[in-house]
């Protein structure tokens, strides 16, 4: 028996072309009299394309959702329109954005070079979605039925590294039982993503790299050469440039590579994206717990706004299903873990004006004093920690900045880069 479900030369994923296929499958099942285990596989396989295909529906229904209500926030100006143009052109990502102006130039820029056989290289802080970025850059390409295969180089043993890569031969060393194909092979026709390039061993750069000028590869322990053509896509929260300056990364390589070079920037640089990704993972949180979505109060919204968030977008994302799982229905401070706990009392209460509370001076010498220390906090940040130069730069003597950092229990220590040389002369800066 022939077991085939049409895929659609067209990626959009609509409710009618699912349930197409679903019918298709229907029939194919009631059809059938007896099935062997590859069709039964087969047919798994097809159930599995549509599950995927329907979470990704739902995902877009939730981030439509999301960007409605973040749409009548919106004044209209140009970032809304290339935002809207983007997703006017059919555009995939499988993750929310909004009219931030450096997100939106990166997008732009992997969307233009998607239609392209070009190398991408993604650079950005971890957990910025480097990794979404690529899966964004298959999908808008013309390989996006073609497989897109992932592979983790800080992951695999550098003495696995080629083999993983490249294949290996029966033989080629201990434990090379049978003939393996590597990732290039099963990439052919499709993407390679080289997640955390900076870590591939120098050996493993030079073999990487004549594959990139020749488009073949060597399974180890062969001799044959295997044509492949795998569009390359490489990652990296490093700094290739300097670290191909120090010698350990091939500079041929990195130019090789970067035809193409994206920078996702980190989330403190997009912070106007927070309350949409906050909505969107409050809303997958509440669907995978099987909750209703989570409420938010004021100091933890203020508080969520202003964090560093050095782990960026996964770390939010963690926060908010930490957050979905331990409050009821409104999460405050108090659910936030124990050192996140204490970054919110260091960036000290958020500024309420209470009608209620009465005197005008009050109101006033409250908002005041936020203001100072907010100001106190960025300048100690500014200046690494050293108080004589905070003291310049703000024009006051030294023992009356010490007096206000007295009055709002700052220490300077506390702004100390541990990696950064001690300044010379005086234990304080
Ligand atoms: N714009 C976005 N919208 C929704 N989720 C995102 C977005 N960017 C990143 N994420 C999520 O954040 C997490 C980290 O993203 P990932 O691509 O793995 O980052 P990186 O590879 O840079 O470390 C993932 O769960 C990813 O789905
Ligand atoms: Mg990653």
């Amino acid at each position: 028996m022939k077991i085939q479900v049409p895929r659609s030369k067209n990626t959009a994923i609509t409710f009618a072309s699912m349930l197409e296929k679903l019918e298709i499958l229907r029939s194919t099942l009631r059809w059938a009299s007896s099935l062997e285990r590859a069709e039964i596989q087969k047919l798994l396989r097809q159930c599995n394309e549509l599950r995927e295909e329907m979470l990704r529906l739902a995902n877009r229904g939730r981030f439509v959702d999301s960007a409605k209500k973040g749409r009548a926030k919106r004044k209209k100006g140009s970032m809304a329109d290339r935002r809207q143009a983007l997703l006017e052109r059919s555009f995939v990502f499988e993750g929310i954005f909004g009219d931030n102006a450096k997100l939106l130039a990166a997008l732009e820029i992997a969307e233009k070079c998607a239609r392209t056989d070009l190398p991408v290289l993604i650079d950005g802080e971890s957990g910025t979605g480097k990794e979404l970025m690529a899966k964004m850059v298959h999908a808008n390409s013309g390989r996006s039925e073609e497989p897109l295969i992932s592979v983790n180089c800080g992951a695999i043993p550098e003495n696995l590294m080629e083999s993983e890569l490249f294949g290996h031969s029966k033989g080629a060393f201990t434990g090379a039982t049978s003939d393996r194909k590597g990732k290039f092979e099963s990439a052919h026709g499709g993407t390679i993503f080289l997640d955390e390039i900076g870590e591939l061993p120098l050996q493993s750069q030079v073999k990487l790299l004549r594959v990139l000028q020749s488009n073949e590869i060597q399974r180890v322990g062969s001799d044959r050469l295997v044509e492949v053509d795998a569009r390359v896509v490489a990652a990296t929260n490093k700094n290739l440039k300097e670290m191909s300056r120090e010698g350990t990364f091939r500079e041929d390589l990195y130019y090789r590579l970067s035809v193409i070079e994206v920078t996702v920037p980190p989330l403190r640089e997009r912070r106007d994206e927070i309350p949409l990704l906050q909505e969107y993972f409050c809303a997958e949180a509440a669907e995978r717990l099987d909750r209703a979505p989570l409420a938010i109060d004021e100091h933890l919204q203020q508080f969520l706004f202003e964090y560093e968030y050095p782990g960026n977008i996964r770390e939010l994302r963690n926060i908010i299903y930490r957050l979905s799982c331990l409050a009821d229905d409104t999460a405050g401070l108090e659910h936030l873990p124990e050192e996140l706990g204490k970054v919110a009392a260091e960036l000290g209460p958020p500024v309420f004006i209470d009608l209620g509370s009465g005197a005008l001076n009050e109101v006033r010498k409250n908002a005041s004093d936020h203001a100072e220390r907010k100001f106190l906090q960025y300048g100690l940040k500014e200046v690494n920690g050293r108080v004589v130069d905070l003291a310049r730069r703000l024009e006051v003597n030294r023992p009356h900045l010490q007096t206000l950092l007295k009055k709002h229990k700052l220490s300077y220590k506390d702004y100390r880069k541990t990696d950064k040389a001690p300044v010379p002369g005086g234990s304080e800066g």
